[in-house]
């Protein structure tokens, strides 16, 4: 039975918003849009979102002092959809200055986890969270740095990591049937994203 309450969040961490990241991060929402889930995009390179600045603010009540940006935007969903799925290129064996910033401003959802010991979704199921990510490398390994990262990012807004969808040598001339297997990869993650 398709969840039609769902929401889905598609967190776009790429700066090349037509790029393969942005083709699969859409067949991922394509997935879950089919099972009837409310599908949204936010795309981070439209956002201006400021660095943490360790001002350890956030250290007695779980909240960031800076509002002064746009990371509202991120903040008024994480706690209001059921899913998210982070996509985001590997730039220098890591995700884009987009995504890290971004996730470096949920040290308070750390804060509220592994200082305050508070769970957030105590009794009920948790959302779940899905990393998509594309690298010019053939190498497996270069996808490693990131994965620990947006595990890290996932672990500390208390939310189920359920997988991942990775599309490596994007550069290779002979992409395209790589491509379409990792696309409907894609849509069948989408699909598990909202599926309980
Ligand atoms: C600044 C920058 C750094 C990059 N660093 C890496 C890297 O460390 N390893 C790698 O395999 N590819 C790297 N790439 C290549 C991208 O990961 C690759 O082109 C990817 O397909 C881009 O995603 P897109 O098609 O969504 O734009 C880098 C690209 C840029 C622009």
């Amino acid at each position: 039975m398709p969840d039609v309450s769902a929401r889905v969040l598609g967190i776009m961490g790429s700066p090349r918003l037509k790029g393969n990241t942005a083709e699969l991060l859409e067949a991922v929402l394509a997935g879950a849009r089919d099972e009837g889930a409310a599908v949204e995009r936010l795309d981070l390179v439209r956002l201006k979102i400021d660095p943490c600045i360790e001002c350890r603010k956030c250290d007695d009540l779980a909240e960031c002092a800076n509002e002064t940006d746009e990371m509202s935007e991120i903040y008024s969903r994480i706690r209001n959809v059921d899913a998210i799925a982070l996509a985001s290129p590997i730039f220098f064996m890591g995700v884009t200055a987009q995504a890290k910033a971004m996730i470096d401003r949920c040290q308070s959802y750390w804060v509220e986890r592994f200082v305050l010991k508070r769970r957030a979704y105590e009794g009920i199921e948790r959302p779940r969270g899905l990393f998509v990510a594309c690298a010019g490398s053939s190498k497996e390994i270069v996808f490693d740095p990131a994965r620990h990262i947006v595990r890290a990012f996932f672990a500390a807004i208390d939310y189920e990591f359920i997988g991942e969808v990775l599309l490596g040598h994007t550069d290779d001339p002979e992409l395209a049937p790589r491509k379409a297997v990792a696309l409907e990869e894609a849509r069948s993650m989408g699909v598990k994203l909202v599926r309980r």
